[in-house]
């Protein structure tokens, strides 16, 4: 276990190995294993894994709390809602990853919950909202809309009210933002983009503080079997240990190109929070513009999910179920570690054929 005073580039390098003893091996080894000798602590394979608990103690050592992994960011989310109990108010940002807003469509469709969905950007509008809510579930920056909330007063009006507070910490990872250490119950990841990092593994996370919660939690992953896959916690922890330089470099691009699209003739607008490596644009001539975009370059690749190596980018409305209140011209651009001067280029001559 490290030092919790070792900064957050050291955890992510040091964290989750094995101890220092003569013929160790420096990574945990993948433990594929259905059950295990009786008598023990993990006695099947749905209850623990020594690999999972390996990108858990790394995730939880940069997040500051306890981690239980789960199969998918979307299990993860569904495992924490599940929690709410019947008929319950759960807030939740409008513009929210768009599958769990779904999620929250179809338990309130199914009489399970009442789900309120507001402007996280109107933290007078949110706190109001709070009052009698049982779960008040933030995501900061939202994905693709890239609204930031602020975490800290909502965390305590929330509190006061007597509601959980889950922030989706996907878009910032832990080295941007830590909402633990803001106070709040629960932090939940897509572990599939920036902690993996290398668009090859489907991943979830929650880590928190609090013991009873933890439990809880753990109880119900058992339950319901969302776990995580061996060879994807293995490749998980691999990728966690070059976060912070790929987190660095693509935020470092990242602003970059916010500078130079800021400037360009068929971009009407430009939403970047101010940190990380998402960037939405807004096409001055619309979807189809922003649908021959994504068609017209080489090195960016059109597709969803963000956080990889590669730049990626999509216009979010291609998907049906993505909210009219995202613009139709809207394309979100997963900013990779490439060098910056080969992304524009390539970008650059994409919009001037547009234009
Ligand atoms: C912010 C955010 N949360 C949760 C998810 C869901 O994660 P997964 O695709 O790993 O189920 C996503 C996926 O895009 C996301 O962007």
């Amino acid at each position: 276990m490290p030092d919790p005073s070792l900064r957050p580039a050291t955890i992510a390098v040091h964290s989750g190995r094995p101890d220092h003893v003569p013929d160790a091996p420096l990574n945990h080894p993948i433990t594929m294993a259905a059950t295990y000798v009786a008598g023990g602590d993990l006695e099947y394979g749905r209850y623990g894994n020594p690999t999972w608990a390996a990108f858990e103690e790394a995730l939880g050592a940069l997040e500051g709390g306890r981690c239980l992994s789960f199969a998918t960011g979307l299990s993860a989310v569904a495992t924490i809602l599940d929690l709410v109990a019947q008929g319950q108010t759960v807030v939740a940002p409008r513009h929210a990853y768009n599958g769990t807003v779904m999620q929250l469509a179809d338990l309130e469709a199914r009489g399970r919950l009442t789900a309120r969905l507001v402007d996280i950007t109107n933290t007078k509008e949110v706190i109001a909202a709070c009052a009698d809510a049982s779960l008040v579930w933030l995501e900061s920056p939202t994905n693709p809309a890239l609204e930031v909330a602020d975490i800290p007063a909502i965390r305590e009006a929330a509190q006061a009210a007597g509601a959980y507070v889950v922030v989706d910490n996907t878009f910032a990872t832990p080295l941007l933002q830590q909402p633990l250490s803001m106070g709040v119950d629960l932090v939940v990841h897509s572990a599939t983009k920036y902690l993996s990092g290398h668009a090859d593994v489907l991943l979830g996370a929650v880590v928190t503080r609090d013991d009873d919660l933890f439990g809880v939690l753990k109880n119900r992953r058992d339950l319901i079997g969302a776990v995580p896959g061996t060879l994807e916690a293995w490749l998980a922890l691999r990728g966690l240990r070059t976060l912070h330089l790929r987190v660095e470099r693509s935020q470092q691009n990242a602003k970059e190109l916010v500078r130079r699209l800021e400037e360009h003739p068929a971009i009407s607008e430009v939403r970047y929070p101010g940190f990380g490596g998402i960037v939405s644009i807004v096409l001055g001539e619309g979807a189809m513009a922003a649908d021959l975009l994504t068609h017209k370059t080489k090195l960016w690749v059109h597709a969803t999910s963000l956080g990889g190596v590669e730049s990626s980018f999509e216009r979010r409305r291609r998907w049906k179920t993505e909210p009219a209140t995202i613009p139709d011209g809207l394309v979100r651009l997963s900013v990779g570690i490439e060098d910056i001067e080969d992304l524009w280029a390539d970008l650059r001559s994409a919009l001037d054929d547009l234009h």
